[in-house]
């Protein structure tokens, strides 16, 4: 009996590997170990991949490796343009009702963005078409959080972060930390952000044009809002109106997470010319809630 002395055949492949794994000292990693390997004998089984086709998905893993480095991380976009990110980001910050919904935290996040007065013009350079965004930070009883702190960083009205473009753009162009006061509110200026390829000049921009799929994620802000006793939100507001918000590379687009950017003209919002505003309010939910 083949499979009971442990030796390895097509039919029992799974079991042979995994029962290999008895003497794991990590739980957790065994339980992993046995789930990932099923699933991927199984693929493997229904597959049925020549052996060129095998070396193919080996060569592409390690281009991805290759691809890797202090900047740029190709296995995260390889798990972004999967599916993979989005899912594990749902199944980690499922909220209870009427707290805002979460998305993908994306590269371009940088650790120490100026903390700026609130109302201020996050668009160093004036390139763009003007934009005041505002609303507040609520709990999900409608009460204003106070003490909030809210970064936020978006691309350029050319689809580009000021990290992509040192010496073009003013570092922390487009990025700034703001808190709130007691009312919960928040606002501040920027510019009319446009969709952007996801870095696409390796192995995963290359599946995706082998896929006949665009490497767009459709215009958006990000934000990462934090106040104490409740819980951090890593989220986006996109803009419904754009050409790709049905289409995201990485499938970030969540309805709760659009609002409209409203082409507005009024003397009193300190704007010289016509502005876009865009309102956006947050409800956290409470650690544990
Ligand atoms: C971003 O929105 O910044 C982003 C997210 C995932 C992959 C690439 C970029
Ligand atoms: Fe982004």
């Amino acid at each position: 009996m083949t499979s009971e002395q442990g030796f390895f055949t097509e039919a029992n492949s799974a079991e042979v590997v995994t029962s290999r794994n008895a003497n794991a000292k990590d739980a957790r990693l065994k339980a992993v170990m046995e789930v990932i390997t099923r699933k991927l004998h199984e693929a493997v089984k229904e597959i049925e991949p020549t052996e060129e086709e095998w070396f193919k998905a080996i060569m592409f893993l390690t281009d991805t490796g290759h691809m890797c480095n202090e900047w740029r991380q190709e296995f995260i976009l390889l798990s972004d343009v999967l599916g993979v990110s989005m899912l594990v980001d749902a199944i980690n910050n499922r909220k209870p009702s009427g707290a805002s919904e979460s998305t993908v935290l994306g590269p371009f996040h940088v650790a120490d963005a100026p903390e700026l007065p609130m109302g201020a013009n996050i668009c160093l350079d004036q390139k763009g078409e003007p934009m005041r965004v505002h609303g507040r930070i609520l709990d999900t009883e409608g009460k204003p959080i106070s003490g909030a702190k809210i970064d936020v960083w978006q691309a350029n009205d050319e689809g580009f972060y000021d990290v992509q473009q040192k010496g073009i753009q003013p570092d922390f162009n487009l990025r700034g930390v703001f808190r709130t006061g007691a009312d919960g509110s928040y606002h501040f200026r920027g510019v009319k952000p446009k969709f952007y390829p996801i870095p696409d000049d390796g192995p995963v921009g290359k599946l995706l044009a082998a896929l006949g799929r665009h490497p767009y994620r459709p215009a958006h802000l990000h934000y990462i809002v934090e106040a104490e006793g409740y819980d951090r939100l890593v989220t986006h507001i996109f803009d419904p109106d754009d050409p790709y918000i049905r289409s995201d590379a990485v499938f970030g687009v969540k309805e709760s997470l659009m609002a409209k950017f409203q082409p507005m003209a009024d003397p009193a919002s300190g704007f010289d010319g016509p502005f876009l505003d865009l309102a956006f309010d947050f409800v956290l939910s409470r650690k544990g809630q």
